[in-house]
């Protein structure tokens, strides 16, 4: 973000901005100019900093003492992570920044997740045969639509918040229990299932077979009374877990719709197909890719502030590297230490 860039330079630091990198959220090169970067080959700095993982040959031109951050999905790129170490790199991955107090304001899975929320409650109305809110007209009174969230971390309840801005009225399950009270904070109904899971870290820990089978049945039962299901369960390091089954579906009305935003962990729904619009028997089944992207200019924004706040761990007041990485937030989110040490 050119916001970004001016306080940067402010501090004395130096910025170079790939041409072109600001296009999708609306920033034009002239606006990085202006707020004083220099346009130009970004991959000798000290410090490079991008959205999504590292292709090959940009690993390749990384080179010792350099630090690279992003979401640089190191579960799924470890032969990129060790490549990274091998070369003397420090990379810090977004997606490992901790879930805790101090680290929030450098948390772009929650920004990022939020923006999703958002989005996913809209894809959803858009997707409905039926209006959302509540409607009196002079030819009759229409109900508002009911809503079911899977899975209230923050693009749950994010989705929930919007849903009922929009009029809906709101339900939601998690496997979680403690987080009813917020649901229910949003106006939202709880919709227990008697299903719950042990937790790791804040994060839930995935259900035994037995669990999941008795998960899948109760909300089948439940799903054919919602207009809108929106899920966003996911378990660390694995694939999404299975909630809504091709029968769950085929018990809701013709009109109606589910939200997938696990689908590019393998989907929540039987049905979704990633990046597409799946019509099961008049159901609208939508499983978006990188839902954040779709609102560039603050996805732009949010991500942004997330990474200045981690630089804010890196460089010091003069804008310079810091001799000393050994904040705890950069050991959590550092992917390439551990390697190194194994060497
Ligand atoms: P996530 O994206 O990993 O998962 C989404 C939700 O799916 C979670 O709430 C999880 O419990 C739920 N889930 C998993 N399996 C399920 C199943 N079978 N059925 C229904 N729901 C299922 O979660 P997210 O949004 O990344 O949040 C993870 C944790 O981190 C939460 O406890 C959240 O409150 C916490 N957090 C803490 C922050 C902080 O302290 N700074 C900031 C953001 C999140």
């Amino acid at each position: 973000m050119p916001d970004s860039v001016k306080r940067l330079t402010g501090l004395g630091a130096q910025v170079v901005v790939e041409p072109g990198a600001g296009a999708r959220a609306r920033f034009s090169d002239q606006r990085y100019k202006e707020a004083g970067a220099t346009l130009g080959d970004p991959w000798e700095c000290d410090v490079v900093v991008k959205v999504a993982s590292l292709a090959a040959e940009e690993r390749d031109r990384l080179g010792p003492g350099q630090i690279v951050a992003g979401f640089l999905a190191p579960a799924d790129e470890a032969a990129g992570m060790r490549q990274l170490a091998d070369a003397g790199v420090t990379a810090y991955a977004m997606e490992a920044i901790p879930r805790t107090t101090r680290a929030q304001a450098m948390d772009a899975l929650s920004s990022q997740s939020n923006l999703a929320g958002y989005k996913a409650a809209l894809l959803a109305a858009e997707q409905l045969a039926r209006v959302v809110p509540m409607l009196t007209t002079a030819a009759g009174t229409v109900p508002p639509a009911s809503v079911l969230v899977l899975g209230a971390g923050v693009a749950g309840l994010q989705a929930l918040a919007t849903a009922r801005r929009l009029g809906a009225r709101t339900s939601a399950f998690d496997v979680r229990p403690e987080v009813a009270e917020q649901v229910e904070s949003l106006g939202a109904t709880w919709l227990d299932l008697g299903v719950r899971s042990e937790q790791q870290g804040g994060y839930a820990r995935a259900l035994d077979d037995a669990d999941e089978a008795r998960q899948r049945d109760a909300l089948a039962a439940a799903i054919a009374r919602f207009d809108a299901v929106i899920t966003t369960a996911l378990i660390p390091g694995r694939p999404a877990p299975l909630l809504v089954t091709r029968a769950a579906v085929e018990g809701m009305q013709p009109g109606s719709v589910v939200v997938d935003l696990a689908a590019e962990r393998g989907g929540n729904c039987e049905l979704s197909r990633l990046g597409e619009v799946v019509d099961h028997g008049g159901v609208a089944v939508v499983a978006p890719v990188n839902l954040a992207a779709s609102v560039p200019m603050h996805a732009s924004q949010l991500y942004a502030r997330n990474v200045e706040a981690l630089l804010g761990l890196v460089l010091d007041d003069a804008g310079a590297l810091r001799d000393d990485l050994t904040d705890e937030i950069l050991l959590a989110a550092c992917v390439t230490a551990d390697l190194e040490l194994a060497r």
